[in-house]
């Protein structure tokens, strides 16, 4: 691991708005934090509604919306602690108490919260995970995790680049008839007067700049018992050959 790296970690381990596991515990199912069902009271001291980002990278678009909305309070959600770093640290400079970071794989994520304790969820630029459906963020093995701690009706925003995942999205909504307050496959031609517009997350800015359209879909949860994964063949996304890595200019892997 890179010195920058370490000093990055060893910062972060006195950060009052990061939560972490020791690396012991990454890749369990434990919740070492112990925050599940206290984000309110020991983070955040009030009662304002909860949002999470998942898979937030550098936080940039949880610290935007936190701005934005001073009455929301929002947890940015990554695996990656040298990249959830530097929001951290935004947030902490600028003194944003409605921020802060939740490292975890997201496949635990319903350790970390009790039920009903969030009130949204924005999924921006996942994976789209074309050969696994069951590690797709927005694929039913997901949603049941999300359901678990999610208000019943709680919103979920997926922003995306993917047609693949876009189109994914759009025969799972179907197959489960949930309530689709949103969908449009370019964002910024359709939803001109949205005040969301005016934050992009970084990857956001990565593909527009390429040209593509962005899609975003917003969707109410409502609880249930049975969930049905699509039956369809989707075309594979061929732009995605040159590969992620090449978006972001300093490869950050941890
Ligand atoms: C393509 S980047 C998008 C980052 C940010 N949302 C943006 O739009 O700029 C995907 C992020 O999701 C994180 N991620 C992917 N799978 C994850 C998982 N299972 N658990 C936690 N983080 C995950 C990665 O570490 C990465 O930072």
């Amino acid at each position: 691991m890179s010195k920058n790296k370490l000093q990055k970690f060893a910062e972060m381990e006195s950060f009052r708005n990061v939560f972490q596991c020791a690396a012991a515990d990454l890749g369990t199912s434990r919740d070492a934090t112990g925050m599940c069902g206290h984000w309110s009271e020991r983070c955040f001291k009030n009662q304002h509604p909860i949002v999470l980002e998942l898979g937030c990278g550098r936080g940039e678009y949880t610290v935007a919306l936190a701005r934005m909305f001073p009455d929301r309070n929002f947890i940015g959600v990554d695996i990656k602690g040298a990249r959830m770093y530097h929001g951290a640290r935004t947030a902490l400079e600028e003194g944003l108490e409605n921020v802060a970071f939740l490292r975890t794989n997201i496949e635990f994520i319903d350790r970390f919260f009790a039920p009903d304790e969030v009130d949204e969820i924005w999924i921006t630029f996942p994976d789209p995970q074309m050969k696994k459906v069951t590690k797709r963020l927005v694929g039913t093995t997901f949603l049941q995790r999300y359901q678990r701690f999610l208000r019943d009706e709680g919103l979920i925003h997926l922003k995306t680049d993917s047609p693949f995942l876009y189109a994914y999205t759009e025969a799972m909504l179907q197959a489960n008839s949930y309530r689709v307050e949103v969908q449009t496959d370019d964002l910024y031609r359709t939803l001109q007067q949205d005040p969301i517009l005016s934050i992009q997350t970084y990857y956001e800015q990565q593909w527009l700049s390429r040209g593509l359209t962005i899609k975003y879909v917003r969707f109410a949860l409502a609880h249930r018992d049975h969930f049905v994964e699509p039956q369809v063949d989707i075309e594979r996304d061929t732009y995605r050959s040159y590969g992620r890595g090449h978006v972001r200019s300093d490869q950050e892997t941890a």
